[in-house]
């Protein structure tokens, strides 16, 4: 592929695809707090983790006392029983220390885990309640990217990491302890080098953290793109734009990689900064022990010494390396709580009620909406539907429509204005008793992975199988069915592969049906019927209509006229009002759009 031809295109592909999210320059208390919610829920494994590493350590840290004593004692005094004794003890802390490690690995592995598991699930459980408008306003990728991805990330840093940062500072205690048990002197040499790195580290920190939160940008940018040419392959390959499309993930994949080795970059040089300060440390402590204090140093306090000051720099690196983590999992940390933190617009309150069992009057009083701020898509919309009216909403695309039946089901919070069932505000409803008696079947029919079964099942879980099949019969789906390889049990996909769009919607208006809706609300896409089942779909809709108070988004005449009341929309605005035969009479809109068809 020609990379000089993808890099010309680049400033596009930057601006279509490449869109950043803030950077958050502080790391929140807000959510360290989240943080510790998620640890108390495995404080006892991580506590038990903690005990069993200080104690592993101690124990490892008595190792230099036994070789100092060997050297400096059981050697010179030729005395085979210490030395053995040493050895034995030496031989045993390394033992216990090990396999108390190995414990400990267990409990953070499963600690860490169970971490990610309540993470994901309260941020599966809230992107379920999140509104249309969430989704709306973002690439879907760039959701799916802090479900799966971030999290993964973050489970290692929130239990390994908050451990061993515990672990490491009571163990640069410990060591600072022993080296004094050593020598002071040398000890306090030792120590010398703390404040450096220090200062050192705390400059630096900003850096780092930005560098990574752009990675995580970077990331979500690029499987945003991945995520969009997956669903979009077909009109891809339709309009031969692979080529072209290689070039615009090329470009955000190099992005990421610039931003991932900027920040790898940045986070080396702590590395590294902290391991030369340690080896800087670690030699002038022996130059020290062996030229200044020779007379005083024996040869096994300064092996000891040596050993803990290597030591004494180990935790410090530690602590440098756990930072690298903490700082990489705040910046997917900072997006995962932000999506929880993300406000259910659409929700119940406390004064919420269950709306009771209804007959079907829904009454539309001034309703005014905007998507966003700038455009004004319904203005002042008025309806009354009594129970069982069919009312056929037509006019232009773009005119309102979904809109409007959007509303009905309270997908979106209304401005100004009122719409009442029966009588009740659906502001005013539980969501959930509101959707349970609406049928609504929209303009992209989605299927789910599963069998046809499964599907037809999807809003009434407890239905029997001869409650499906009387439901498909009576909408006339159980002929393509019974076709099938499988019949009711054909595995069917995401995108409704292995079955057409007709048949499709013939899958959703059975689904409806099942559920049995007081309201039904059809939003039919004017494509997607193919002429074959084109009169199936007609009695499905007709079947689907009967005893119910319908609204009808429909393209096609026949459906439009069979309607009680057919409202002409456009421009947000409900223009003409009335049967088939009143509005042919008028000669408006409406008649207009007839004698177009
Ligand atoms: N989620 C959204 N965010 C912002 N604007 C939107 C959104 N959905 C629709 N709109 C805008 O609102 C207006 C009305 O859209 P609506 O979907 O109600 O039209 P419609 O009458 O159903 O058209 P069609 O017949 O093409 O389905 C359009 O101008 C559209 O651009
Ligand atoms: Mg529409």
């Amino acid at each position: 592929m020609p990379r000089a031809k993808v890099k010309q295109e680049k400033p596009q592909g930057r601006n279509r695809y490449d869109m950043d999210e803030y950077l958050d320059e502080k790391v929140s208390l807000f959510n360290i707090k989240r943080c510790l919610k998620y640890l108390a829920g495995v404080q006892n494994p991580l506590k038990a983790a903690l005990l069993l590493s200080l104690l592993g350590n101690v124990i490892a840290l008595t190792g230099p006392l036994f070789m100092q004593r060997a050297l400096d004692v059981a050697i010179p005094h030729k005395d085979v029983r210490l030395l053995l004794i040493l050895a034995g003890l030496l031989a045993l802390s390394i033992v216990v220390s090990v396999g108390f490690g190995a414990i400990r690995n267990v409990l953070v592995a499963k600690a860490g885990q169970s971490i990610v598991h309540d993470i994901r699930s309260d941020l599966f459980a809230h992107l379920q309640k999140l509104p249309f408008a969430f989704y709306d306003s973002r690439p879907h990728g760039k959701i799916f990217v802090r479900v799966v991805p971030y999290v993964n990330n973050v489970s290692d840093a929130l239990s390994n990491g908050i451990l061993n940062f515990i672990i490491e500072i009571l163990n640069i205690f410990f060591i600072i302890f022993f080296m004094f048990q050593v020598d002071s002197q040398l000890a306090l040499m030792a120590v010398l080098g703390l404040p450096v790195l220090a200062a050192f580290i705390w400059t630096i920190k900003p850096r780092q953290r930005r560098a990574w939160q752009a990675v995580s940008n970077k990331n979500s940018n690029l499987n945003a793109y991945i995520q969009e040419s997956i669903d979009g392959i077909r009109v891809t390959q339709a309009f031969d734009r692979e080529e072209r499309n290689r070039g615009i993930m090329d470009n955000l994949a190099a992005d990421r990689n610039d931003e991932w080795m900027r920040a790898q970059y940045i986070s080396n040089t702590v590395w590294l900064s902290t391991e030369t300060i340690s080896q800087i440390v670690f030699s002038f402590v022996y130059i020290m022990g062996a030229y200044w204090m020779s007379p005083m140093a024996s040869f096994g306090m300064l092996l000891a010494m040596g050993n803990y000051a290597w030591r004494f720099w180990q935790p410090i690196i530690n602590l440098a390396n756990i930072y690298n983590t903490f700082v990489t999992a705040m910046s997917y940390l900072d997006r995962i709580f932000d999506t929880i933190a993300e406000p259910v617009e659409i929700a119940d309150t406390t004064n919420s009620y269950d709306l009771p069992p209804i007959r079907g009057h829904v009454e539309f009083r001034n309703v005014t909406f905007h998507y966003d701020r700038t455009r004004i898509i319904l203005n002042s919309v008025s309806l009354d539907a009594k129970p069982g009216d069919s009312i056929a909403l037509v006019g232009p695309t773009g005119a309102g429509k979904t809109t409007i039946v959007n509303l009905l089901s309270r997908f979106y919070n209304i401005d100004h204005g009122q719409v009442l069932i029966d009588g009740h505000d659906v502001m005013n409803l539980t969501i959930r008793s509101l959707r349970r008696q609406m049928g609504i079947m929209m303009q992209d029919s989605f299927i789910f992975t599963g069998t046809i079964a499964d599907n037809i099942r999807y809003g009434k879980l407890d239905a029997t199988d001869a409650e499906i099949r009387a439901a498909a019969e009576l909408i006339g789906a159980n002929k393509f069915i019974e076709n099938l390889s499988d019949g009711y049990n054909t595995p069917v996909t995401e995108r409704g592969g292995g079955i057409s769009q007709g048949e499709r919607q013939l899958l959703a208006f059975t689904r409806t049906l099942l559920s049995d809706p007081r309201i039904l609300i059809l939003d039919e896409a004017t494509s997607s019927i193919d002429t074959g089942t084109e009169q199936m779909v007609q009695e499905g809709i007709r079947v689907l209509m009967k005893g119910r108070t319908s609204f009808v988004i429909a393209h096609r005449l026949s459906t439009i006229r069979n309607c009680s009341c057919i409202l002409f929309v456009q421009d947000g605005r409900i223009m003409e009002r009335g049967a088939h035969e009143e509005l042919m009479a008028k000669k408006g809109h409406y008649y207009q759009l007839c004698l177009s068809q």
